[in-house]
């Protein structure tokens, strides 16, 4: 029943139209063509030429002024506390598999070792290994807000020669102008302010530079929807691509990722579902302007509050620990070659 009752992004029509100008945009007039399920999606900044935009909003996800019970800084420190420990090993196979890694890299052109990367929200150090394949270690920058993740990306002897600092990916400790690659994998949906993030990582790249952030889809399944929404930010398709070109990014576009056994199904969201790519149009900082910060991770919080969000987020998280492992009965159940 839960997959007739609703079909996954893979089946949604494109429609064409103007860039979109505010969240849960609709597009304008549909014409019937479906989205790849895996591929690039174009989007053009320029509103006198055709923009390719998914409409996937069969229901609205929430408001970017409502996080979630894990969308903060503190709990996601603590989250990360206990998960750290797993997280390698039993997190990472179930949702963001090392061929996922470098078919989300591949927009990113990270081809010559002479790069200046950084890893926003890097941890353990999972995707620093896939960007090191290309990349010189002693290039790339590992930041991250969890000196447990980090700890574990410092055992890593092949990360030995790349750079792991502590910080906060809202406000980056780097120059403007600096890099040559932003990476970020599966950070963004822990951010209070992911339009800020994305601001930074414009910021921080050079001209011509490109920012990669990797990232979770919105589910349409109800069900998924529902932990989704109490867990963390799955920000739809079009809401990338808005804080994208918000920032200033020129050449914005979106390639869908998925775990090989989910078939390209999407409906119950992916936690690694998409790579956006952007490059950076004019040196200097983003004409993006932005009040002060949503979340002071200085600032004491309410303990009662903290604990409540923490507990309920963990439970929300535990229903996508199940739903890769539900997906993968259901391939090796279903014959090849059929919808899942
Ligand atoms: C799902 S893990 C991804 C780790 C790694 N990028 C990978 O591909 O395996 C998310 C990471 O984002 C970090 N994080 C969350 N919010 C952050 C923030 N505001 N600034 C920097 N790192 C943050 C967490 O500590 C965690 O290590």
């Amino acid at each position: 029943m839960a997959s007739s009752v609703l079909n996954g992004a893979e089946n949604l029509p494109l429609s064409t139209g103007r860039a979109p100008s505010g969240l849960g945009f609709l597009g304008s007039s549909l014409h019937g063509r479906r989205l790849p399920k895996m591929g690039m999606v174009p989007f053009n900044g320029n509103s006198r030429t055709r923009t390719m935009v998914p409409k996937c909003s069969l229901s609205s996800s929430r408001p970017a002024n409502q996080p979630r019970f894990i969308q903060h800084k503190k709990e996601a420190f603590w989250f990360y506390r206990f998960l750290s420990i797993v997280y390698d090993h039993v997190i990472n196979p179930g949702h963001w598999t090392e061929d996922m890694r470098d078919d989300a890299l591949e927009p990113a052109d990270l081809f010559d070792p002479r790069l200046k990367v950084v890893d926003v929200g890097g941890g353990t150090g999972f995707t620093t290994l896939g960007i090191i394949k290309h990349v010189h270690p002693k290039n790339v920058t590992i930041l991250d807000q969890s000196p447990h993740q980090l700890a574990k990306a410092r055992q890593k002897e092949a990360l030995k020669e790349c750079t792991i600092i502590e910080g906060d990916a809202e406000d980056l400790p780097f120059p403007t102008d600096s890099v040559d690659r932003y990476i970020s994998a599966g950070s963004i949906e822990y951010w209070p302010d992911p339009q800020r993030g994305i601001k930074e990582a414009y910021r921080v790249l050079k001209l011509g530079g490109i920012a990669c952030v990797i990232g979770p889809v919105y589910p349409t399944f109800w069900l998924s929807r529902f932990f989704a929404d109490v867990w963390m930010l799955f920000p739809k398709e079009e809401e990338y691509i808005e804080w994208f070109q918000k920032a200033g990014f020129k050449d914005v576009k979106l390639k869908r990722i998925g775990p090989k056994w989910y078939r390209g199904v999407r409906r119950h969201g992916l936690i690694m579902g998409c790579s956006v790519t952007g490059v950076k149009r004019a040196s200097g900082d983003s004409p993006l302007q932005l009040g002060p910060k949503a979340e002071d991770v200085k600032q004491p919080v309410n303990p009662f509050a903290f604990l409540t969000r923490f507990i309920l987020g963990t439970i929300a998280a535990a229903y996508f620990v199940l739903v890769p492992i539900y997906m993968w009965i259901k391939d090796q159940i279903v014959p090849k070659g059929m919808p899942i």
